[in-house]
């Protein structure tokens, strides 16, 4: 007797509990803020995703779809192991997060009272910065994408020439159609002797010849800058005194990957480069390390993945002099599994950069430190690749698999192993420094 008493009395109060917390749980105090700092950003009007998730009717007729998709941590996605390093741009949401969720999808989905944000302030349009770019290179014509379901990659070769060469305070990528964008980067070169005209606009790295590419190669010879978006990502602007200098003369190299889309579309894509007249004291290097890049040739074993084969392949390559990372972007194709990035001091400490532990060539990004990152002098740096060009990877292109290799431009079919890094020379307290990416500036 006196047992079943203590038994209903503890399930009155977890009953009761629970439904107390579930109660509590409102849109406008609890919910709100997860979905528009963590979602928001990709899913409104005109974004890659698919619907918005803006307001609160947004979010509560699609309140059991948000649970799963949360619950299974294919939304918000974020691909770089949390335990083995954090970064400025993390997004993600906590298990109590994901349960607060749940409860409130599952019991009536409160509003809450309290309304503190506007939904609609938080939806971005348009540029980030508060006056006028700079200077606004874009391609000269539409590229028109057929409707015909294939994914393309194409890179747009955008020449420029300057009076002088300009410092820069912030740049952002720019285009009129968002929703046939999967991503995008671009990569500054700076071309004082060549031709930069007289060469093709862009070239179709899906459906064109292999050796085309070979043009743009000669023009890689001095990157200055490396940058990229994703849906959801914003400008990117500089810590003070901390920037790059837009050379008098170059190309940017603007490759971008077009989503699958059935009915025909248009898209001007380029980039808004804001100038500064405060001298960059530091300048930013870039350097992109593997496949297409330094030490290509030292990738052990050979690179190459036979048909039906798992294998992994590592680069080692040694810090010149003590360096400072700003972001790194790792980078493989569709057989791609594992990617690891990390340095070994001459002290033999480790540096924990990177770790992708399920690969989706879908969710590359570039990943930027909280703060400032030393490697000093002489840290070995070692990139790890694991491919599995099995008929098991849902994602191998090739059924049946077929060898694989790399030529260095990039065809999605090949593959690559490749460590983009953005640093600058080691100064005394860099590791103070702190890098806000996600600040929309
Ligand atoms: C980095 C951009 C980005 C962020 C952040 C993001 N999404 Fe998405 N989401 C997408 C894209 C793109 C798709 C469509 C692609 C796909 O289905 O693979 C999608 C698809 C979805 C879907 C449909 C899934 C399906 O199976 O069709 C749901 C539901 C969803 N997101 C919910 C969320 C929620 C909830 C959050 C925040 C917790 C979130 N998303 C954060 C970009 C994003």
């Amino acid at each position: 007797m006196r047992c079943s008493i203590a038994v209903s009395v503890v399930f009155f109060l977890i009953f009761n509990i629970s439904r107390v917390a579930a109660q509590r749980i409102t849109w406008s105090e609890h919910i709100a803020p997860l979905i528009h700092r963590n979602c928001t950003p990709c899913h409104q009007n005109g974004d890659a995703a698919p619907f918005p998730l803006v307001t609160y009717e947004d979010v509560a007729k699609r309140a059991a779809f948000v649970k799963k998709v949360t619950q299974s941590r294919f939304m918000p996605p974020w691909k770089p192991d949390p335990h083995y390093s954090t970064f400025a741009n993390q997004r993600g949401l906590t298990d109590e997060e994901i349960t607060m969720i749940a409860e409130w999808a599952d019991h009536g989905m409160a509003k809450g009272k309290k309304v503190e944000v506007k939904d609609e302030a938080l939806v971005v349009t348009g540029t980030h910065h508060n006056r006028k770019p700079d200077l606004v290179l874009k391609m000269s014509k539409p590229f028109h994408v057929k409707g015909d379901n294939l994914e393309r990659f194409i890179v747009f070769k955008l020449p420029f020439e300057l009076p002088d060469s300009a410092n820069v305070e912030a740049i952002q990528f720019t285009t009129t159609n968002n929703k046939i964008i999967h991503h995008a980067n671009y990569e500054v070169d700076a071309v004082p002797d060549l031709d930069i005209y007289h060469t093709d606009d862009y070239i179709n790295l899906t459906e064109d010849n292999r050796f085309k590419y070979d043009q743009y190669v000669p023009f890689r010879k001095h990157m200055i800058y490396y940058g990229g978006w994703i849906p959801g990502s914003f400008g990117e602007s500089y810590p003070e005194n901390i920037g790059w200098v837009m050379p008098k003369r170059g190309v940017i190299l603007l490759t971008m990957h077009y989503a699958p889309v059935a009915k025909e579309e248009d898209n001007v894509s380029g980039v808004e480069i804001y100038f500064t007249k405060t001298p960059v004291k530091r300048q930013i290097r870039a350097i992109s390390l593997g496949s297409g890049g330094v030490g290509e040739k030292e990738i052990d074993p050979f690179f190459y993945i036979p048909a039906n084969a798992v294998k992994t392949f590592k680069l080692r390559v040694t810090t010149p002099e003590d360096q400072s990372l700003l972001y790194v972007w790792p980078h493989m194709h569709y057989v791609g599994k594992v990617f690891k990035a990390y340095g070994v001091t001459p002290e033999k400490d480790t540096i924990k950069l990177v770790q992708i532990p399920d690969w989706n060539f879908n969710w590359q990004e570039i990943y930027w430190f909280p703060t400032l990152k030393k490697i000093p002098k002489g840290t070995i740096l070692t990139i790890e690749g694991t491919y599995d060009n099995t008929a098991n990877n849902p994602n191998n292109p090739s059924n049946p698999p077929q060898l694989v290799y790399s030529n260095g431009d990039m065809k999605s079919t090949d593959e690559m192993l490749t460590l983009v890094m953005v640093y600058l020379p080691y100064e005394k307290d860099d590791e103070h420094i702190i890098l806000k990416k996600n600040e929309r500036f």
